[in-house]
């Protein structure tokens, strides 16, 4: 990633490291307590204490530098598997101008005064780890009187919390650089550090609780570079003041607050130096004003998750620097081809997800010859797909799902030469279309996840797509496709995910389907862990960046399989998520159910099951949604484990199961009572309908897991 940082902020810091060059003199004693005294305050000392020892010169201790006096000018030690506690006596040290502790394990407070009593310090690097407690409201007076060298004050990653003391950096006349994010603070943001240093250029407070709204003058900095505020509960609008100041501000986010308002076109765009604008996830409306034509230099435009609607602005072709544009989740309208994208040649994500654009995909685009990422899913796009998309070769991610673009055979045709495509999403168009079977289908070397659900395509599972080697995830379903499910599923060495619910297959359960590798052993070494280029969502909550964060999962729900359901079931042990719901199965559930001791969802509702339920399945201990309403099972529930969480719904419709008090008591003469409950026996499978619904038409692919049994499979997939 592109760090920013202008031309003063290099220079600046440049200046930090330029500090004299110290010679190790002969160290002072009183100094080398004060060192000791601090090693004796850790609880783990990552082996310092074999190094420092005391009848040596503390001068060349590792981590340590000394002037020509001999004085203690810098501790560097980071990344030192360091625990305890930051002791107070470091403040011995009169000469310390650099202290770097970062990325240890420290705990406890800052010992903020006594670090400062030295008045040397020029650098204070203490982020990544998990320091608590406030910070200082007020330095001593003894302090507060003259100005501190203070230049870099990186207190980022730990536990503080309570609010940011403003009144403390008012002697920070030297600060440049301060970054205080990814912790607790509350309160307003700080307001101070522009107006009391002249020089001060980065900011960061993002990853916090800062509340309020942005005081006028919070931005009145000539030399502010970077800004981050992202991840805070800011409230209210952009001052206007915010764009008088910084002609430098290179980087500007304040992503994940509740700002609203509109982008003033004669406001924002006087920061014509900006590479990066990220306003995502807020309440901002109106359009992208024209202006936006200005920022030449700018690279990253995120505009994401707002109410931000119209046309977009032409002047979008002139930011040639752009590398990503992400616009999703906004009400954005009309022709993207109002756009001329021909210029943008570094161009690698373009994200309009979930808007409202129509229109064919301009052919402009095809000119972005970097493009990795393209979703441009959940519009009103039509068209059939132009053979162009092939000269992009570094595509990878491609979503064009749930808009009205036709022929199916016409876009696999051309997309299946897309060397790169490694997660394609077509699903929810080619309404009613033919499924192609076409055996001239042979490419996409290196698709892992696809999607062609919601389709109503027909015809059978085509042999094709046994060609598609590198198959982790394939989804079907909600399509009219007919026909047994092909014996060669089970030749896709990586496929652990396999969704053709709602189709009209038919024949028995494919014995292969009990071979398929991912879904007998964890295999992880042969998935590919590597990050895809966008992040799939479900929900507000959850997003997925690597694809084997997905549970295992097999989901042949509503279709028309018989026969029954094979005992070699029992070798699919890793399987998390199994669906035979809504079919025509038939004979007794298999004993072997209970060696699946990794799953969590099972559904088995609505066949034409009969016998028992296998005690022993109660010794499946994941499992935490369990469904067999509907078919015609006997005998007594099985007791214990998790059963004990399952109610009427999972059993009901079953008028011979007898055993808990919402079914009838096992005993023969006992009046069956389940009439009574018909009216709720639905209630499991449609309220997993409407989950699939509800994902399949945002998210693209179907998931039936509630967030806890997901982070549950995270755990023990990543
Ligand atoms: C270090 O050595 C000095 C004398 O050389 C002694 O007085 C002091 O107690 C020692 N400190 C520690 C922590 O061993
Ligand atoms: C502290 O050390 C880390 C790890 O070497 C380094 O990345 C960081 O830049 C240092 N901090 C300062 C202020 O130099
Ligand atoms: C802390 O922030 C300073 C200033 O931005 C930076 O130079 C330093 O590298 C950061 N430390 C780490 C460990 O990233
Ligand atoms: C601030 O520190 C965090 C890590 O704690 C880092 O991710 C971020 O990039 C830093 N900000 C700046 C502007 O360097
Ligand atoms: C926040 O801090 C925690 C604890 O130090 C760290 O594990 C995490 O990576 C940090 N997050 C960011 C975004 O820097
Ligand atoms: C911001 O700076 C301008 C001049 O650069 C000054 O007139 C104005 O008063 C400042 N605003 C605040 C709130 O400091
Ligand atoms: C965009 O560039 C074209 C051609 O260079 C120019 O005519 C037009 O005024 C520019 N628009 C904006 C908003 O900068
Ligand atoms: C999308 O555009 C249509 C007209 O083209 C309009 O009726 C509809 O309200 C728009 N939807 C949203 C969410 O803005
Ligand atoms: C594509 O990106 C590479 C670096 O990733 C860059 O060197 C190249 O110039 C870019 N291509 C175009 C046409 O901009
Ligand atoms: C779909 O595309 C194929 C291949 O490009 C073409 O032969 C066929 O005529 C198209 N079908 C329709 C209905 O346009
Ligand atoms: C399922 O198949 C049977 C015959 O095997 C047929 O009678 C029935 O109508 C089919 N049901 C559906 C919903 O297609
Ligand atoms: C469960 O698996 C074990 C070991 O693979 C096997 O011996 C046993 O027969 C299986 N149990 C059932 C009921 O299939």
């Amino acid at each position: 990633m592109y760090l920013p940082g202008t031309a003063l902020v290099s220079l600046l810091l440049l200046q930090l490291q330029l500090l004299p060059k110290a010679h190790t003199g002969s160290c002072v004693d009183q100094e080398k307590i004060s060192l000791l005294r601090f090693l004796a305050g850790l609880s783990r000392d990552g082996g310092l204490s074999e190094l420092w020892l005391n009848e040596t010169d503390c001068c060349s201790w590792r981590g340590i530098t000394c002037n020509e006096d001999g004085s203690v000018i810098e501790v560097s030690l980071p990344h030192k598997g360091l625990e305890g506690q930051i002791s107070p006596a470091l403040g011995g040290l009169t000469r310390l101008s650099r202290l770097n502790l970062s990325h240890n394990s420290l705990s406890g407070g800052l010992p903020f005064q006594q670090l400062m009593s030295s008045s040397s310090m020029v650098a204070l690097d203490i982020s990544f780890n998990c320091l608590n407690g406030g910070l200082l409201q007020q330095l001593p007076s003894s302090m507060s009187s003259h100005e501190l060298p203070m230049q870099i004050l990186n207190i980022s990653s730990n536990l503080f919390a309570g609010e940011f003391p403003s009144a403390t950096w008012k002697v920070m006349t030297n600060l440049i650089a301060m970054n205080a994010s990814n912790n607790s603070f509350t309160g307003r943001i700080p307001i101070h550090f522009c107006n009391i240093s002249p020089s001060f250029a980065i900011l960061d407070i993002s990853h916090n609780q800062f509340s309020g709204s942005i005081p006028p003058g919070f931005l009145n900095c000539s030399m502010l570079g970077v800004l981050n505020a992202s991840h805070n509960n800011l409230s209210g609008t952009l001052p206007d003041e915010l764009f008088s100041g910084s002609s430098f501000l290179e980087h500007l986010s304040f992503h994940n607050n509740g700002l609203q308002g509109i982008l003033d076109g004669s406001d924002i765009f006087k920061l014509v130096n900006l590479v990066t604008l990220d306003l995502g996830g807020n309440k901002f409306s109106g359009q992208i004003p024209n202006t936006i034509g200005h920022l030449k230099r700018l690279e990253e435009l995120h505009l994401d998750s707002n109410n931000m609607y119209g046309e977009l602005p032409s002047a979008l072709g002139n930011c040639t620097h752009l590398t990503t544009i992400n616009l999703k989740s906004n009400r954005f309208s009309g022709d993207l081809g109002n756009i001329n994208f021909s210029a943008l040649v570094n161009l690698k994500t373009l994200d309009v997800y979930l808007n409202n654009f129509t229109g064919s995909i301009p052919e402009s685009i095809y000119l972005c010859s970097n493009l990795t990422a393209l979703r441009l899913s959940a519009n009103h796009f039509h068209g059939e797909l132009s053979p162009e998309i092939q000269n992009l070769k570094y595509l990878s991610f491609l979503s064009l799902g749930n808009n009205s673009f036709t022929n199916i055979t016409n876009a696999l045709q051309i997309l299946k030469s897309c060397r790169n495509l490694s997660v394609l999403i077509i699903g929810g168009n080619f309404m009613g279309e033919g499924i192609p079977q076409d055996e001239t289908i042979v490419g996409f070397e290196n698709l892992r996840f696809l999607n062609i659900n919601r389709c109503s395509l027909f015809g059978r599972v085509p042999f094709w797509l046994s060609t598609l080697t590198h198959l982790e995830m394939l989804i079907l379903s909600n399509n009219q496709l007919t026909g047994p499910i092909p014996p060669w599923i089970s030749s896709l060495n990586n496929l652990f995910y396999l969704d053709v619910s709602n189709n009209s297959l038919t024949g028995e359960i494919p014995i292969t389907f009990m071979d398929m590798p991912m879904l007998k052993s964890v295999n992880t070494a042969d998935l590919n862990p590597r990050h895809i280029d966008l992040s799939m969502y479900r929900g507000p909550s959850l997003q997925y960046r690597v694809l084997t964060a997905f549970p295992t999962f097999l989901n042949i729900s509503y279709n028309n399989f018989t026969g029954v359901i094979p005992p070699q079931i029992g070798q699919l042990k890793v399987l998390a998520v199994l669906d035979f719901s809504f079919s025509n199965l038939s004979g007794s559930i298999p004993e072997a159910f209970c060696n699946l001791t990794n799953l969590q969802v099972l559904d088995l509702s609505s066949n034409h099951l009969t016998g028992a339920i296998p005690q022993a399945m109660s010794n499946l201990h994941f499992l935490s949604a369990f469904n067999v309403s509907n078919n015609d099972l006997e005998g007594p529930v099985p007791t214990g484990g998790q059963f004990d969480t399952f109610d009427y719904g999972s059993f009901g419709g079953n008028p011979k199961l007898c055993g808990p008090a919402f079914l009838r008591r096992c005993e023969p003469t006992e009046v069956d009572p389940a009439s009574r409950f018909s009216s709720q026996s639905h209630h499991f499978s449609s309220t997993l309908v409407i989950f699939a619904t509800a994902f399949g038409v945002f998210f693209g692919v179907g998931v039936l897991l509630d967030h806890r049994v997901l982070s549950r499979l995270r755990l023990l997939q990543l």
